[in-house]
């Protein structure tokens, strides 16, 4: 193909040249041509970027509200059902309320691959805007379960949110925040959530986290508590801003370990025979 482009093109360019200039004279189509040419300069600028008229447009919104609905098909219904019924491979959502969804959605628990997959934080699979409108779409089914509560930090009284965290969320994910794999339940850090995350994991309750109703913790009190986790993910509290803010106890440790080869070194110089 590309060869008969190549061996043809000087055969091309020779009769262009070699043919003689038709001579100029009034032409019938001329007029004809002026007329069409507005049709297709029309024509070109319709396939082009520009943009299609307002009528072919869905309205706003309905673009996502459809996005969502087929990637909840795609990726959540084999395992939640097309209703959110539930199947052997996971359970219902109907009814699972907002602050669930957004959870699972946001903190990238949801989707999992297969329903033994262990369910951790991963990067959010979605967008924002998709995550909000999954959300919707699983409202839907059913309704009941908590919201996604609103939260500002900035208006908090972060002290009683300590006493709080330190009473009710502590004991699973340490005093610190950093999560207590290690210890008990597998809870994990909280230095990662956002704090519309945190809000969620306290009203919802997810894997082994007990649900915080508003019995148990106020709005304002929520509030507080979020802004506390907010403040223990920021480091400069504790201290050790070099050291990847790990503490007085790592900063004491590499002070010795640092402190003392210096030192070992040093003695080692000196002592060495000329
Ligand atoms: C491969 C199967 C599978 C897929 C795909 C999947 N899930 Fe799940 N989902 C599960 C299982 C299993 C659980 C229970 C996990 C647990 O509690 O540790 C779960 C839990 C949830 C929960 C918490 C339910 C509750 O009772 O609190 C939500 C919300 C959720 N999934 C939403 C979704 C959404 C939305 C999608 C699609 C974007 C999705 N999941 C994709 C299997 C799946
Ligand atoms: C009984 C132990 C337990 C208690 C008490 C508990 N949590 Fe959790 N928490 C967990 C577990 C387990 C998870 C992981 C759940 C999952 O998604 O599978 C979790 C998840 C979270 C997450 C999500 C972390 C992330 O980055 O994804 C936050 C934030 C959180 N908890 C905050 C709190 C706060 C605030 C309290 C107190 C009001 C609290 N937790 C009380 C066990 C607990």
């Amino acid at each position: 193909m590309e060869q008969a482009t190549l061996r043809s093109w000087p055969m091309v360019t020779d009769s262009v040249k070699k043919r003689p200039f038709p001579p100029s004279r009034p032409s019938r189509r001329a007029p004809v041509a002026l007329l069409l040419a507005p049709v297709v300069v029309a024509l070109a600028m319709s396939f082009s970027a520009a943009p299609r008229p307002a009528v072919a447009q869905p309205a706003p919104g309905a673009g996502i509200e459809r996005e969502a609905e087929l990637t909840y098909l795609a990726d959540c219904a084999s395992c939640h059902g097309d209703e959110g019924e539930g199947t052997p491979r996971g359970p219902a959502l109907a009814g699972v309320g907002d602050a669930s969804t957004h959870y699972y959605l946001s903190t990238g628990r949801m989707p999992i691959e297969t329903p033994d997959t262990k369910v951790r934080r991963r990067d959010p699979a979605y967008s924002p805007e998709l995550i909000e409108a999954l959300v919707e779409h699983v409202d839907r089914f059913g309704s009941g379960g908590p919201d996604v509560p609103h939260v500002s930090p900035e208006h908090a009284d972060v002290a009683l949110g300590g006493k709080l965290y330190r009473a009710q969320c502590a004991s699973c994910h340490t005093t610190a925040g950093a999560g207590g794999a290690l210890l008990r339940q597998d809870a994990p850090s909280v230095y990662h959530a956002t704090p519309t995350e945190t809000a969620t994991a306290v009203r919802a309750g997810p894997g082994t986290m007990p649900a915080f109703g508003e019995a148990a913790l106020s709005d304002e009190e929520l509030n507080d508590v979020v802004a506390y986790v907010d403040y223990l993910a920021s480091p400069q509290d504790r201290g050790g801003e070099p050291l990847w803010h790990l503490g007085p106890l790592i900063e004491g440790l590499v002070a010795w370990v640092f402190g003392l080869g210096a030192l070992v070194l040093l003695a080692l110089w000196i002592g060495k025979p000329t």
